[in-house]
């Protein structure tokens, strides 16, 4: 008898088709993470929000791409309780994360994992910044 894939493991397989892989996560995450370490806009409030040190950030960042894109369960956290305790985030951070991302995508991956990477980041900030505004008692952003 033939085996059914879940729509998960379709998921996961479509982005290991791709490409998509822990060693290619990991230097993706690594990259990304340097670049907005030195931006003016977004380097401040990670340096003044970042509780236990860039390390353990890179390796909760590793285990969020890889829960996300290959369905391994191991990002253990909160992303909408951490960011809507920032209390300066606003939308223009979320698309300056984009942009940043979207540069390193293409240095790191190929197009199509870099179009499953980027179509993940801007669902995952949209609903990130509809939970804060909601939060917030404000309207959501329109973008
Ligand atoms: C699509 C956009 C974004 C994604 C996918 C994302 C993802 C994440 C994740 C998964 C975490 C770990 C949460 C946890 O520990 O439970 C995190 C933490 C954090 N994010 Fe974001 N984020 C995004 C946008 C932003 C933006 C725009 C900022 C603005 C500077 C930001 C600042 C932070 C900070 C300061 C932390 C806490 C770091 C720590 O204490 O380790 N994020 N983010």
């Amino acid at each position: 008898m033939s085996h059914r894939p879940s729509a998960r493991e379709i998921h996961a397989g479509e982005a290991a088709a791709v490409g998509i892989t822990e060693p290619v996560i990991r230097e993706l995450v690594h990259a990304f993470y340097g670049r907005v370490r030195q931006d003016p806009r977004l380097g401040p409030i990670f340096d003044r929000e970042i509780a236990d040190g860039w390390d353990v950030h890179l390796a909760k960042l590793c285990d969020f791409w890889s829960s996300v894109m290959l369905m391994t369960g191991r990002f253990k956290g909160q992303p909408m309780a951490v960011h809507a305790a920032i209390p300066d985030l606003e939308p223009a951070h979320f698309v300056r994360w984009l942009e940043l991302f979207d540069q390193t995508l293409r240095e790191v991956c190929t197009p199509e994992a870099a179009a499953m990477f980027a179509a993940k980041a801007q669902m995952i900030g949209q609903s990130l910044q509809l939970g804060i505004a909601a939060r917030r008692g404000e309207l959501p952003p329109v973008t």
